[in-house]
């Protein structure tokens, strides 16, 4: 090589040159040898291990400063050497503080990896012709393919094995992801990345015409029904090349292909380039590697997805997202939204689901109170009845044929007992969450809007549910001059609602401890809503104003059919006799695939979703 000499050798030691040690040396030497031979009968070294291959990390941030501190979290754990990665980092077009933050990881990590390039453009902040940051104008296309080209190239010219390129908005939780993939093989392989919506990371159809095409394989893959590594016409987002691989010598990003007639959009012209390279795309689900599409806009919309929400409880969803440990985030600024108080009902028993609300309430901003749920299931029959719990005399789930359960008891007095401190301390509207839910995009924003339109035209209201399962939405009527807001038809399930002093005064007055039903079953009947006549006679003043959202802001983050799903009101025994176990699956509120009674037809779940 090169670096060994001169070609002629003439300045090179010759090998075969005859050496006169001195005599001493000469002396050690041999016994050195002797020394040597004698030990290496019965013990030789072993060959010492090979390093992992190199790997360059392509990094291009826009606009990602909500999601880098997990982005970045997710990579400094990945389970691989960093002397064995060279990080590629570009950052441009900016209107938020992404520069800064991966200025300052970049600044630490600088001494871990490998090595770092650090392309930061601050200027300017837009594309031409661009409405805003979520707008892709073919500009801004051909600058992503530009970078990933340049990272490409960067990795090429260092000799890099693989290069991974992953976008920001792709939290790799699974900190094996690199070794599971690289032990795949493939030239362009990608791990499936989760999302709370139908959208992920593969394509398993293209039309001719380079775009998406449905087929039969891509929701099966998607919901792990066939799990494998596949080849599939498109991966993007986050994929992991061999740059060993001969076929990969040709692949590119940028420009496109001269026969290139698709759409102009980085992630096709590269699927093309591997076409045309006859390198084929692999995608593997056999594991869960992370998440995708995590949203790029509101940090608030971050909670808004359930699989990400469940980072305290990883058995539920797969591996926890963790904030970087070497960037500074800022410390969130929660408040009650103009609340006197915010309450949050957890049952002791589930810390699983209170970190898991109180995290998403920590990113959504919201000061809530945990108010420890009545456990039914640790009451007896006469505990409940020194509680003064009597049934409404004539009550059964029509379902399952069965009375109230002890969980629907304890469920109704947690809930009862918020009204009553309200009252007492003369609350004069307060917002209640159960502990199951997850969030719509954008909750805060939505609900603080909702409730000034609600106080500019003075509406009286007791109470408005955020959260429930509409059993009639066809027959509910909006709400003049309030945008999103509908008068309350007969549902069920109480997620989460708002409630006026007025309001729980108006259900304390009902006395429903001494006659009661479950809490669902209960709020319909007060506003008269409830469509059995003997039910309702047991509470003459049914003047309850109930409205709800529209769409519903918080939806149950488990449901009925789920292999998690547990609901703690419904799996207990009944309330008068501690002997009848009641199994949740006997509920007409979550069994899937049951009869509904003749007049309470009702669409599934899903099908709101
Ligand atoms: C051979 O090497 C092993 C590991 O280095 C060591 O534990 C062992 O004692 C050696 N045996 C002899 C005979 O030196
Ligand atoms: C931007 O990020 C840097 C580094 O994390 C931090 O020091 C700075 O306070 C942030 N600025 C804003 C406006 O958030
Ligand atoms: C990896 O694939 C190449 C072909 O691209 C093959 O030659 C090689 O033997 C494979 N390596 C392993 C460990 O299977
Ligand atoms: C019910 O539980 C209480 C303690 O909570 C206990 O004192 C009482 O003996 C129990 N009654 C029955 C019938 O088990």
């Amino acid at each position: 090589m090169v670096l060994c000499g001169t070609k002629n050798g003439s300045s090179m030691v010759s090998l075969e040159e005859p050496f006169e040690a001195p005599l001493f040396l000469r002396v050690v030497w041999t016994i050195l040898v002797v020394a040597q031979c004698y030990f290496s009968e019965e013990n030789h070294t072993e060959e010492s291990n090979m390093h992992p291959p190199t790997v360059v990390l392509a990094i291009i941030a826009r606009n990602a400063a909500h999601s880098l501190p997990y982005y970045l979290g997710a990579l400094e754990r990945l389970n691989y050497p960093k002397e064995r990665i060279s990080i590629w980092a570009a950052t441009d077009h900016n209107i938020d503080n992404t520069t800064a933050i991966l200025r300052e990881w970049l600044t630490v990590m600088q001494t871990q990896y490998h090595y770092i390039e650090w392309r930061p453009l601050d200027k300017p902040t837009s594309y031409v012709g661009e409405p805003g940051p979520k707008h892709w104008t073919n500009g801004r296309y051909e600058y992503v393919m530009k970078l990933k080209q340049a990272a490409l190239n960067f990795a090429k010219k260092h000799w890099a094995d693989y290069i991974l390129y992953s976008d920001t908005d792709n939290i790799l939780t699974n900190p094996d992801t690199l070794h599971l993939l690289m032990a795949e093989n493939k030239s362009v392989i990608a791990p499936m990345l989760d999302s709370q919506s139908a959208y992920s990371n593969y394509w398993c159809g293209i039309t001719p015409q380079g775009y998406y095409r449905r087929t039969a394989e891509y929701f099966p893959t998607k919901q792990r029904q066939r799990l494998g590594c596949y080849p599939v016409p498109m991966v993007h987002s986050t994929i992991l090349l061999d740059l060993r691989k001969e076929g990969t010598k040709k692949v590119s990003f940028h420009p496109p292909h001269k026969d290139y007639s698709w759409p102009f959009d980085d992630i096709i012209v590269f699927a093309f380039s591997c076409r045309i390279s006859e390198v084929q795309m692999f995608l593997c689900n056999k594991e869960r590697y992370g998440y995708l599409n995590v949203p790029r806009s509101a940090p608030e919309s971050l909670s808004r997805i359930c699989v990400l929400t469940e980072v305290i409880s990883p058995t539920v969803h797969g591996p926890p997202m963790h904030l970087s440990r070497y960037v500074h985030v800022p410390p969130k600024q929660s408040d009650l939204m103009g609340f006197d108080e915010i309450y949050l009902i957890n049952l002791r028993r589930r810390p699983d689901r209170r970190d898991r609300m109180l995290w998403s309430l920590y990113e959504l901003e919201i000061d809530a109170k945990v108010v420890d749920a009545v456990d039914g299931a640790a009451l007896n029959s006469s505990d409940i009845k020194i509680l003064g719990v009597n049934l409404l005399p004539g009550y059964y789930d029509p379902f399952s044929g069965r009375t109230l359960t002890k969980g629907e008891v304890g469920c109704f007095l947690s809930h009862y007992y918020i009204w009553k401190e309200m009252v007492d301390m003369q609350l004069d509207k307060v917002l209640v969450f159960e502990d199951d839910v997850h969030f719509q995009a954008n909750f805060k924003r939505r609900l603080m809007r909702l409730m000034e339109e609600v106080e500019q035209v003075e509406l009286d209201w007791d109470i408005i549910y955020l959260g429930r399962k509409k059993v009639n939405p066809e027959e509910e009527v909006a709400v003049e001059n309030v945008r999103n807001l509908v008068y309350a038809d007969y549902s069920y399930w109480t997620l989460s609602y708002t409630i006026s002093l007025q309001g729980a005064q108006k259900l304390l007055n009902a006395e429903p401890i001494s006659k009661m039903l479950p809490v669902d079953e209960f709020l319909p009947i007060m506003y008269d809503k409830h469509p059995n006549e003997d039910y309702k006679s047991h509470f003459p003043n049914r003047n309850l104003m109930a409205y709800s959202t529209h769409p519903l802001l918080v939806q149950p983050c488990h449901h009925a059919g789920d292999p998690e799903w547990v609901s703690d009101t419904e799996t207990s025994t009944l309330w008068d006799d501690d002997n009848v176990r009641t199994d949740w699956r006997g509920s007409h509120k979550t069994l899937k695939g049951s009869q509904p009674p003749a007049g309470l037809q009702r669409a599934t779940y899903k099908d709101e979703l």
